[in-house]
C-alpha cells in the first residue's frame, strides 16, 4: 500500500513540476551498510533501513528566471510553486550541455580532482566526463565495494569510447564518522603520495529528506554531518594538499536551500529543537552555500589563490530520494526489478521526463571544475552565477557557521599560505 502513496505523491509532486526521483535507471548491485548511522529514536544500528535520499527538487532551469521566481519555505510550497521552466528532454529545443561534452579529451592531463560519494549520480557522472578529460580522478566510497564497483563503470565508460586514462580510484569516506573524515589525507596520501597536489576537491556527496532524526557515530543529526559538517571538516583536512595556484573548491548545493527561507537558526544545526526532513535538508543546503563564502572571504584575506564555488544541479534523476522511498535496500530492489505494474511505468516514465538526466544534472559541477571563468565565492545553476536572497549571503551567520562547525568538527582550518 506504501507503494500506491509513493505512487500518488509523486504523481502530484510530478505534476507541480516537483518530482522526487525514483525507479532510477541502472546502478551495479549496492552494498546496504551504514556502520555510523542510529536512529535517535533507538540508537540501534541503521544497516539496510537507513534512508539516503536524494532531493530531486525540481528544476530545470530555464537558464534565466526560474531562480529567482521561485520562492519556497517546504517541500510542499516548493510543489505548489515550481512550474517546470524546462521542458522534457525530447522537448527541449536547444539541447544543455551535458557533464560529459563539456569536456574536450586530454584537457585536463595532469590534474588531480577528488569527487566526493562518486558511487553514483550526480558524482559518478561528474567522476566519467573529468576522466574522459584525462583527469587523474579519486572518488570516495564509504565501502570498498562501493568504490570498486563504481571505478569499475567509470573505467568501462572510457573504455569503450576508446578514452586512455586509466587514471580513476577510489579512496574510502564516511562523511558521518569524523574520525574517518580527518584521516582522509593519509589514506589519500598513502596511494598517491605526500607530494601529491589536488586541483579540485567536489564535495558532492550528500543524503535527503531523512524521514526521521538519525544520529551518526559522532552524534550529530546525519543531514547537517553528511551534508555540511563532514565536508566542512574534510576540506579543512585537505586543505593543506590542494594546489598553491588556482585550487578549486566546489559545493555541491541545491535550490533546496530556499526551505531554509528564515535564515540559518544557529541554535537548531544540530536539529534537537526540531527536526524535519525537509527543514534539515533546506538548511544543510544553505550551509553549504554560506561555508562557500565565507571559505572565499577567508582564502581572499589570506592571499590563497582558490576559488570556492556552490551551485544546484537541477533537479536529477539520480539515487537522491533513497529515504524517502523506504530506504537504500527497497530503493535498490526497485531499481532492480523495474516497474512491476502499469502504475509503475506510468509514474516511471513521467518521472524520467520531467528530470534532468545525470549527465545532463552534472554540467554545471563540471562546468565549475574546468573553466577559469567562474566567480569566485559564487552560488552557480545552469553553468551561471545566479544572484541570492539576503539569508543565503549573511556573513555574519556564516561566519558564525564556521565557528560553530570548527567546535563540532574539532577541526580548525589552517588558511595560512605556507603550509
Ligand atoms: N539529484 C538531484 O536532483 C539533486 C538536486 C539538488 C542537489 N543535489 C545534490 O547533489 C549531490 C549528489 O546527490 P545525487 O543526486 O547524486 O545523489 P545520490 O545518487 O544519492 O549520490 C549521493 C552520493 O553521496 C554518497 N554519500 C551519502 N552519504 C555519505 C556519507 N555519509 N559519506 C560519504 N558519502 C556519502 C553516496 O554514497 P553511497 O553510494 O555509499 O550511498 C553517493 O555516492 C548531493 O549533495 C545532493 O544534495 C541533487
Amino acid at each position: 500500500m506504501r507503494n500506491e502513496g509513493v505512487v500518488l505523491t509523486a504523481l502530484l509532486l510530478g505534476a507541480a513540476g516537483c518530482v522526487e526521483g525514483w525507479i532510477p535507471s541502472s546502478r551495479p548491485a549496492a552494498i546496504f551498510s551504514h556502520p555510523t548511522i542510529k536512529s535517535s529514536a533507538d540508537q540501534a544500528t541503521n544497516e539496510g533501513t537507513a534512508a539516503r535520499d536524494e532531493t530531486r527538487t525540481s528544476s530545470r532551469s530555464s537558464r534565466r528566471g526560474f531562480f529567482n521566481s521561485i520562492t519556497v519555505s517546504s517541500a510542499a510550497a516548493v510543489a505548489a510553486t515550481i512550474t517546470t521552466p524546462f521542458p522534457s528532454d525530447s522537448a527541449v529545443a536547444a539541447p544543455l550541455p551535458t557533464g560529459l561534452n563539456l569536456v574536450q579529451p586530454n584537457s585536463l592531463t595532469g590534474k588531480m580532482i577528488v569527487i566526493t560519494g562518486g558511487t553514483t549520480g550526480l558524482g559518478l557522472e561528474s567522476a566519467k566526463a573529468l576522466a574522459k578529460g584525462g583527469a587523474t580522478v579519486v572518488i570516495t566510497a564509504r565501502t570498498d565495494a562501493k568504490g570498486k564497483a563504481a571505478v569499475e563503470t567509470v573505467l568501462t565508460y572510457l573504455k569503450e569510447r576508446g578514452i586512455r586514462n586509466v587514471n580513476v580510484s577510489y579512496v574510502q569516506l564516511d562523511l558521518d564518522d569524523l574520525d574517518n573524515v580527518k584521516s582522509f589525507p593519509q589514506r589519500f596520501m598513502a596511494k598517491y603520495g605526500s607530494d601529491q597536489k589536488i586541483d579540485v576537491l567536489m564535495n558532492n556527496a550528500g543524503v535527503m529528506a531523512i524521514p526521521d532524526r538519525q544520529l551518526t557515530k559522532d552524534g550529530y543529526e546525519r543531514t547537517f554531518q553528511s551534508n555540511h559538517l563532514g565536508h566542512f571538516a574534510l576540506t579543512a583536512k585537505v586543505m593543506p594538499l590542494l594546489r598553491e595556484q588556482g585550487a578549486r573548491v566546489i559545493n555541491v548545493s541545491s535550490l533546496a536551500y530556499q526551505f531554509a527561507g528564515k535564515g540559518l537558526d544557529l541554535s537548531n544545526l544540530n536539529r534537537e529543537k526540531e527536526y524535519s526532513p525537509w527543514g534539515s535538508y533546506g538548511a544543510s543546503k544553505l550551509e553549504n552555500i554560506l561555508f562557500t563564502q565565507e571559505l572565499q572571504r577567508r582564502a581572499d584575506a589570506n592571499g590563497l589563490n582558490l576559488i570556492a564555488t556552490s551551485l544546484h544541479p537541477g533537479a536529477v534523476n539520480t539515487d537522491l530520494a533513497r529515504n524517502m522511498m523506504g530506504g537504500e535496500e527497497e530503493w535498490y530492489k526497485k531499481k532492480e526489478t523495474g516497474p512491476t505494474n502499469l502504475l509503475e511505468n506510468v509514474l516511471q516514465s513521467t518521472i524520467n521526463k520531467a528530470l534532468l538526466t545525470p549527465e545532463r544534472g552534472a554540467a554545471t559541477q563540471v562546468y565549475l571544475a574546468i573553466t577559469s571563468d567562474e566567480e569566485k565565492g559564487r552560488f552557480y545553476s545552469d553553468l551561471k552565477p545566479q544572484k541570492l536572497p539576503a539569508f543565503a549571503t549573511d556573513e555574519s551567520a556564516a561566519k558564525a557557521l564556521w565557528t560553530q562547525s570548527e567546535i563540532l568538527s574539532g577541526v580548525q582550518f589552517s588558511l595560512d599560505k605556507k603550509q
